[in-house]
């Protein structure tokens, strides 16, 4: 295990950057702190009147996704601790509008309370995702520029152990949530995700919704060593993306949620401002890549709070290869391309 420091050693150390690095440093410490009694909440369920329900009357966030009691718990939390801090504007995933608060502070925070809130029933990881972003010099403008403007970005998974994951820029630690004095400490320091993988997650039960590029490459996976990569690939789909994020940085991978042609899937399902950007800003921080297949997801600036994108990350290597079947389908109009696609089944 990596030198015990503590989260709140780097973030002191951290804050004497300046006055900036010192309100990121606050925001992170608060988001930290919200996250430890959220885990706690967490790890009780049922027995602190957690049940993984909808909540009454069948609200829906601002995706239209059905709210669950702990979505809503983990938002009013997350709010809470943020409330002492000079934020210029403050958005969530269960509310519709940009929060605008401190117009003159010099940050602004966008947060996923809990991400994957249909695992909550089945006692598997959910998490907590953010991304904070200087302020610009409109403030209602907060969350419409690319992602590359990113301060900090991080989530925590509440699973077998709870594990803040972090980056402001410099790199990617874990820190582990210590339960018997309540302090994360670090326990990997900067995470380097491996440039090759043999383990692909996807929701292949939209299969016959994708697009021909993505088929064709989860076809050569599950061709394995008769197909065009010649190595058997193996399959893992959480249904979370903070577990699935984090089993990339721990030992590789390649995550998909594409664009596909169910009605509203058009982008995929995840949202970018507070999951693409973060997950992207990390992902690369630890050396790997994050694309919609079509472009860099860090260039892309929002055209709206919750507008959805499709997100490709991982293992560099294997980001890029899809990147070129993308690219090799749009040369090719389409036609034909999962036969002639490069490496694809004739063109080994
Ligand atoms: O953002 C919501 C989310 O729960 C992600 O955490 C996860 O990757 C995805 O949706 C799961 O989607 P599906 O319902 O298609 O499995």
């Amino acid at each position: 295990m990596d030198q015990q420091l503590q989260l709140n050693d780097f973030l002191e150390k951290y804050s004497q950057g300046g006055p900036l690095e010192l309100r990121v440093a606050a925001a992170i410490d608060a988001i930290a702190a919200a996250s430890v009694s959220l885990s706690q909440k967490i790890s009780k369920g049922a027995l602190d009147g957690i049940t993984g329900e909808a909540t009454k009357g069948q609200e829906r966030n601002a995706d239209g996704d059905v709210q669950k009691d702990l979505d809503v718990y983990a938002d009013r939390v997350l709010r809470e601790h943020l409330q002492r801090l000079p934020l210029a504007a403050f958005a969530s995933e269960e509310e519709v509008n940009l929060e605008i608060r401190d117009p003159g502070a010099s940050i602004c925070i966008a947060i996923d309370p809990l991400d994957g809130s249909s695992n909550i029933e089945a006692n598997m990881s959910v998490g907590t995702i953010f991304s904070i972003v200087r302020t610009p010099a409109e403030v209602s403008a907060a969350f419409s520029l690319a992602g590359t403007n990113q301060l900090a970005a991080g989530f925590v998974v509440y699973g077998p152990q709870t594990s803040l994951v972090l980056t402001t820029g410099d790199g990617v630690d874990i820190y582990t949530l210590d339960d018997s004095d309540n302090l994360y400490k670090r326990t990997r320091s900067r995470v380097t995700i491996p440039a090759s993988t043999s383990e692909y997650a996807i929701n292949s039960s939209n299969y016959r919704h994708w697009e021909v590029p993505v088929r064709t490459y989860i076809d050569q996976c599950l061709a394995g060593s008769d197909g065009p990569h010649e190595k058997n690939f193996n399959m893992r789909w959480i249904g979370s993306l903070v577990a699935e994020a984090y089993r990339i940085l721990t030992r590789g991978g390649i995550f998909l949620y594409p664009g596909d042609a169910r009605d509203g899937y058009g982008e995929g399902r995840l949202r970018l401002v507070y999951e693409a950007h973060p997950m992207s800003f990390i992902m690369e921080q630890a050396g790997g890549g994050a694309s919609t297949g079509r472009e860099r997801v860090l260039d892309i600036a929002p055209r709206s709070l919750h507008q959805r994108i499709p997100l490709i990350m991982g293992s560099v290597d294997e980001v890029r290869y899809i990147e070129e079947l993308h690219a090799d389908f749009g040369a090719r109009d389409g036609m034909s391309a999962p036969l002639f696609a490069k490496r694809g089944l004739f063109r080994v």
